[in-house]
């Protein structure tokens, strides 16, 4: 098995891990790993924006104000401030980096999106994360300390070999073992601090906004080692994805409802006046409820999102990408409403760090949506996710060039073993547990929960896992059963997260407990060893 040495390794090339690995690399090697090229990441699929504020009519107590509102009691106060406060340097940076934001006559145009009191969404049209992308990862190919592993898929934490008896947690980070797709080969990647920017996991629902790599890995990598996951409960839906047999998983911004969006149903009535005197523009857990309820009730499959008041050449210019991507699937949006379906979007939840993305493990760090910072509480407030990336990015790059870790020797690494383990010859097992899992959090673990759906969801959990385990152990890892263990162990965390909050806050939403309780008022931590 080679190990490959580096002074930093970094597992992820979304926003957070390009901009941190950027940063890095002026103290060092860098190593970024990612599964597919480095263009794929669901960062470049972020069409909204980045929350800043900006404009003449804003300020920070104000986007402050909107942060903890919508996270629902359980943002932390201080991380929230210090995001917002940072975030105008951020937004520098990224334009001292090449990102071109909408702009007319040197002033940035501002975005509404749901649960912001004022304009302060920075977007490039409606592909924001793929100009922030595109910029990152020009400044990253241009620096020969950073190197590039792509088709690589993380394994698991490589942890130092520790005294029986001793809590993994409390033990190092050595680096990560990965899995080379070409070669089918698992190799060590060592480095003194690793930082863990690998994303979320919408893949564990059936339908989600999320591309195909977003499977849970540095969450689900982190839990196996010993680390507890934080809020795993609070899934965001998005209210608005396309619903059309030939696209998947196609966002339908809400920056849409931003500009005068209108959310109908099949008979043309304006329904969110019903659910939040904030109609279109409620916060994202309101907006997804209340066409859940919709579809419940009329048994329809989809809702419409209608734009046609607005002027054609505005949604043109405003929308570029969506209107070309309706158009190409024959929905002329300046003349037909969009059909729309909620579908997993975001985790709030994630490894728990402190305000420079330090996990509890030494020599172990994590940033952007795989990582629970405190920012969001209970429901993130629309493109703040971007923002999280980047000053968490900023803050945990510092902190790992100054990490006495780094300045220790790597310690004796524990060794990946294939045992006795051969070639998968049944990929119908993957294939079945992958959909079962999948159909069974959206229908049991979705948008609207109860005490009898999360305890069937977990009772059969239970049996795929075990099938998943010994799986794993008797064949060759492959990407598929990697993801698949992945997303199995996810599912059972947000299982066990949900039934634990016996109230309804943010985006947890049961039958059997409507309404906010001040017992539950506290972040929800799965730890596997917790006893
Ligand atoms: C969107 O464009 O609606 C997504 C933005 C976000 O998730 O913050």
């Amino acid at each position: 098995m080679a190990a490959f040495k580096f002074d930093f390794i970094v597992v992820g090339s979304g926003a957070a891990g390009l901009l941190a690995a950027h940063k890095l690399a002026a103290s060092g090697r860098v190593a970024v790993l990612t599964k597919r090229t480095p263009e794929v990441s669901n960062s470049d699929l972020a069409q909204g924006g980045i929350a800043a504020v900006t404009g003449p009519d804003d300020d920070f107590p104000l986007h402050i104000k909107d942060t903890l509102r919508t996270g629902a009691g359980l943002s932390d106060p201080r991380v929230v401030d210090l995001t917002i406060k940072e975030a105008p340097e951020r937004i520098r940076e990224l334009v001292a980096l090449g990102t071109r934001f909408s702009a007319r006559r040197g002033v940035f145009e501002l975005g509404l999106e749901g649960g912001h009191s004022r304009r302060r969404v920075l977007h490039a049209a409606d592909s924001t994360g793929h100009e922030m992308e595109r910029a990152l990862l020009a400044a990253c190919r241009s620096d020969k300390n950073i190197t590039f592993f792509p088709y690589f898929s993380a394994v698991d934490l490589i942890l130092r070999a520790r005294p029986a008896g001793t809590r993994p947690a409390r033990n190092a980070c050595l680096g990560v073992y990965a899995l080379e797709e070409a070669t089918g080969r698992v190799h060590s990647f060592l480095a003194p601090v690793t930082l863990l920017a690998s994303g979320g996991a919408g893949k564990v629902y059936r339908y989600t906004s999320n591309p195909d790599v977003t499977t849970g890995d540095g969450m689900a990598m982190a839990y196996r080692a010993g680390l507890p996951l934080v809020n795993m409960e609070f899934v965001q839906f998005h209210p608005t994805c396309l619903y059309h047999q030939q696209a998947k998983s196609f966002l339908i911004s809400e920056a849409l409802r931003g500009e005068g969006g209108i959310l109908r149903d099949a008979d043309g009535r304006a329904f969110m006046k019903d659910y939040s005197r904030y109609q279109e523009l409620a916060p994202r857990d309101i907006v997804a409820r209340a066409i859940d309820s919709e579809l419940k009730r009329t048994g329809a499959n989809h809702v419409y999102l209608d734009m046609t008041h607005l002027k054609p050449a505005f949604l043109r210019r405003r929308f570029p990408m969506i209107h070309a991507k309706c158009l190409a699937l024959g929905i002329d949006m300046t003349r037909s409403p969009i059909p729309v379906v909620p579908a997993a979007h975001f985790f709030c939840g994630g490894v728990g760090t402190d305000d420079r993305g330090r996990t509890v493990m030494p020599g172990l760090y994590a940033v952007g949506e795989v990582a629970h910072t405190g920012l969001h509480g209970a429901n993130r407030l629309a493109s703040n996710s971007l923002l999280e990336a980047c000053v968490f990015a900023h803050r945990a790059a510092l902190a790992m060039k100054e990490d006495p870790v780094a300045r220790r020797s790597s310690g004796r690494p524990l060794h990946w073993t294939t045992g006795n383990a051969r070639p998968s010859d049944e990929a119908v097992i993957i294939k079945h547990n992958w959909d079962e899992i999948r159909t069974l959090m959206w229908n049991y673990v979705g948008i609207v929960r109860s005490d009898k759906r999360l305890a069937r969801a977990s009772a059969r959990m239970k049996v795929i896992s075990a099938e998943i385990v010994k799986y794993y152990w008797d064949f060759l890892p492959t990407r598929d059963l990697l993801e698949l263990r992945n997303i199995a162990c996810l599912a059972d965390v947000i299982i066990r997260s949900a039934r634990s909050r016996k109230e309804s806050r943010g985006l947890h939403y049961t039958v059997d407990y409507p309404a906010v309780s001040p017992r539950f008022a506290r972040p929800t931590v799965i730890d596997r060893y917790a006893r």
